[in-house]
């Protein structure tokens, strides 16, 4: 049966093991593998911004032997114009994967739900998949494992990247705390989720407004935009309610002495993090950038080879 990635917890512990391990055979020899020889194509759908997603799966697509077809929405039918359903019943008859970054978790969860070809999850609203792939692959690389670290996001509780740091580090075992202002925390249901699937595997889940509490002793720090995209008339009060939720020095310190700073990019210097921390020592940022590259094309391999 066809597989999709559209959230985190779509993969069982044991495939994200898989496909984490496929990722780090990938890195050591980029070319080596080819599952897209044909050569196939995949389509890779923006309606919203991005350089790394955009990028990464161009360049991953063509290493690996296929062709990316890249599609801006505003150029296509989508987005009004036609649903998800009939755009990915069209799109099966021609390529063999639907990799879409989109507002509404709905709308994938509609194209996966009307076609036979792999759909994945490239940014919604709710979750960013992809990212945490590389995310994982990066704390591997950096801390030997991620099974059994305690990582703490700061920030905005309820974005995409909250909730999928959730889901994919309950999956991989390790201790995840999300600290955020009161009333922008995690959805109930994501945490609950987390929650459970911690409970299987050996991890946990906290939900805190504390930062400094939730930062002491940690292995890793992360943060993101208080602004993600589709949130930009809410600026003003963001930057106002998570003034005291900046990743600077003195969190830092608070954290392990070789703990290390993540953040998935684009970032606000001076805002979510200060320039000493993601420019310093710490920061692994541009490591977590690269594996979007490697992580990725271990997740289209995984999932072509079960469509
Ligand atoms: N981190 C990330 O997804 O970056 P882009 O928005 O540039 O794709
Ligand atoms: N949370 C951010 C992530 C950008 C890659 C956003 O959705 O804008």
């Amino acid at each position: 049966m066809t597989r999709h990635f559209l959230r985190d917890d779509d993969i069982t512990p044991a495939e994200q093991a898989e496909i984490l391990a496929r990722a780090v055979e990938i890195k050591k020899d980029r070319f080596a593998d080819k599952p897209l020889v044909g050569p196939q194509t995949v389509a890779v759908i923006f309606d919203k911004s991005s350089t790394r997603t955009r990028v990464s799966f161009h360049v991953g697509i063509s290493d690996m032997g296929g062709i990316p077809l890249i599609i801006s929405t505003a150029s296509s039918q989508l987005g009004g114009k036609e649903t998800p359903q009939d755009t990915a019943r069209v799109l099966e008859r021609m390529v063999s994967a639907i990799v879409w970054r989109t507002y509404a978790q709905q709308g994938l969860e509609d194209m996966a739900e009307g076609t036979t070809v792999p759909v994945v999850n490239a940014l919604s609203d709710d979750f960013h998949p992809c990212q945490l792939l590389a995310d994982l692959l990066t704390i591997t690389e950096h801390r030997g494992s991620v099974a059994g670290q305690k990582i703490t996001f700061v920030g905005d509780g309820g974005s995409n990247m909250a909730h999928s740091y959730l889901l994919a580090c309950a999956t991989a075992g390790a201790h995840i705390a999300i600290a955020s202002p009161d009333g922008y925390g995690p959805r109930a249901d994501v945490v609950a989720d987390a929650t459970r699937i911690a409970s299987e595997t050996g991890g946990s889940v906290t939900v805190t407004t504390n930062a400094v509490e939730a930062v002491t002793g940690v292995d890793v720090v992360v943060t993101d935009t208080w602004v993600s995209m589709g949130k930009e008339d809410e600026k003003a009060a963001r930057v106002a309610t998570f003034a005291g939720y900046q990743v600077d020095d003195a969190m830092m310190a608070m954290a392990k002495d070789d703990a290390i700073f993540m953040h998935c990019l684009p970032a606000d210097r001076g805002f979510e993090v200060s320039a000493s921390v993601i420019d310093g020592p710490q920061s692994v940022v541009w490591d977590e950038s690269e594996n979007r590259l490697h992580a990725q094309k271990a997740l289209l391999a995984w999932l072509l080879e079960r469509a």
